[in-house]
């Protein structure tokens, strides 16, 4: 699950953590500071929910042994070194090995942001793929991740069980934050290649050159792993942002997928994330690849047109946090479920997921409503309310529905009680669970 991402600030000067701290905290980041490269790496553990950005010189550890430490216990965290004046050779080093980027001193905190904001982007997608690998070994867990009652999400509920059991590979279109990689994951959860090796290229994060190596090899003397066609063998290999493979490697790719026989050994799931430009993948791939690729098409629909979605979404996630954080269960007011429905919500489901947790992080300090997070959440949304309206029918239901499921969840599930509240004749409580699909024995 997506997490708000924090930025652990290494410095021995103390003026110096505290003015990048500030910068950044000015800029939405929350950071953690730490005065030494010891005290940092007790805190900071496999899976650090944020990235880390650490001077180089410093007294007792200094920052490239911190690096090769972090390197160590997790060699996808994004670390950012600052180097003085003339530390060329060691920011020189540092990469190699495997710090995400360098800063020069004096710098331009303009700069700093712009690192902060791509490492923590390219933290998030680490973090997410490792914690939809992690539970991908059960096709019925996994199926139980997808929260909606949408007829589109019921629709996609069938598909991915009906193309799970396929054997063609299979073409993903949709907006960011949908749960194109979520899908990947089901559908060789689902389908007869569970088990088997499932391999994930996220091909825009690679260069090109670097890109074709992971793919088709050959790959370099101190890479354990075998090119990702090969190490994904009899599995499924997806690859995420296929639109950025040039031309040279989308007809590597068409070659591999010549080769193989029908059905195909390695089935691939090729993601597209060109629906945030309005355009699809038929525009990015080279025709005869791309009709290899588009017998089987899904195309994920964007939060903002399922908004019988929203609430429930937004409900589940805020419950599963209020729990992890081990504060009481947000309560959502009339108007600020209005407001959830109206978002345009870019980010999608993973925006939501965000809001969540942040709404409840603000409601345990007793401060803040949905209505400023909604605002402050992206710059993009600045106009906050879609201009396509939905039917008052639908925002009425929506938190009809949401309203009961509160309301049953906080009586574990006694009719008598939620009756009571609600002020509501057993009839008709029990029509309206009937149509929205909810069920008393998932409140006892
Ligand atoms: N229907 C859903 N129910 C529950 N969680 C969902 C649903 N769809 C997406 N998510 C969650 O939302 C987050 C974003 O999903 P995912 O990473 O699959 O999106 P994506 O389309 O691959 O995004 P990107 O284009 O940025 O790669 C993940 O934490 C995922 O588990
Ligand atoms: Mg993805």
């Amino acid at each position: 699950m997506s997490k708000v991402m924090k930025i652990a600030i290494v410095d021995d000067e103390q003026d110096m953590r505290q003015s990048i701290s500030q910068w950044l905290a000015l800029s939405g980041f929350d950071t953690e500071i730490y005065a030494g490269a010891e005290e940092a790496l007790r805190a900071l553990g496999p899976d650090y929910p944020g990235i880390v950005i650490t001077d180089i010189r410093m007294p007792g550890m200094d920052g490239m042994q911190l690096l090769k430490k972090l390197m160590a216990t997790d060699s996808a965290l994004p670390v950012i070194m600052i180097t003085g004046h003339g530390d060329v050779p060691m920011a020189v080093e540092a990469m190699r090995l495997g710090a995400h980027d360098f800063l020069e001193k004096p710098f331009n905190p303009e700069r700093m942001t712009e690192l902060a904001k791509q490492a923590v982007a390219a933290r998030r997608l680490t973090l997410d793929n490792r914690a939809l690998r992690r539970e991908l070994s059960h096709g019925e867990h996994i199926m139980n991740k997808l929260i909606g009652s949408s007829s589109s999400m019921e629709r996609l509920r069938e598909d991915i069980l009906d193309l799970g059991q396929a054997d063609g590979h299979v073409l993903i279109d949709g907006e960011t934050g949908t749960g194109k990689t979520l899908v990947a994951h089901a559908l060789h959860a689902v389908g007869s290649r569970s088990g088997r090796k499932f391999v994930l290229v996220a091909c825009g994060a690679l260069e090109e050159e670097a890109l074709t190596r992971r793919l088709f090899g050959p790959v370099l003397p101190d890479e354990s792993r075998l090119p990702a066609v090969e190490e994904a063998r009899g599995g499924t290999l997806v690859l995420e942002g296929v639109e950025t493979l040039s031309d040279a490697q989308q007809e590597r790719l068409l070659g591999v997928i010549n080769e193989q026989g029908a059905p195909p050994e390695t089935r691939i799931i090729a993601i597209s994330n060109l629906q945030d430009e309005g355009r699809t993948s038929e525009d990015a791939l080279r025709a005869d690849l791309f009709y290899r690729m588009a017998s089987l098409r899904m195309t994920l629909p964007p939060l903002r047109a399922r908004g019988e979605d929203i609430l429930t979404l937004f409900n589940r996630f805020a419950e599963q946090f209020s729990e992890e954080y081990g504060c009481d269960a947000l309560t959502v007011s009339a108007q600020e479920a209005a407001q959830l429905l109206q978002a345009p919500w870019p980010g999608n489901v993973r925006q939501l997921i965000n809001v969540a947790e942040r709404a409840v992080l603000q409601s345990r300090r007793g401060q803040g409503t949905i209505t400023s997070l909604l605002m402050s959440d992206n710059d993009e949304m600045a106009p906050v309310m879609t201009t396509e309206g939905k039917p008052l029918k639908e925002y009425v239901e929506a938190f009809e529905r949401m309203l009961i499921d509160n309301t049953m969840r906080r009586h574990k599930g006694s009719i008598a009680a939620v009756m009571d509240e609600l002020c509501l004749p057993r009839r008709t409580l029990n029509e309206k669970m009937a149509k929205y699909g909810l069920h008393r024995s998932d409140y006892t």
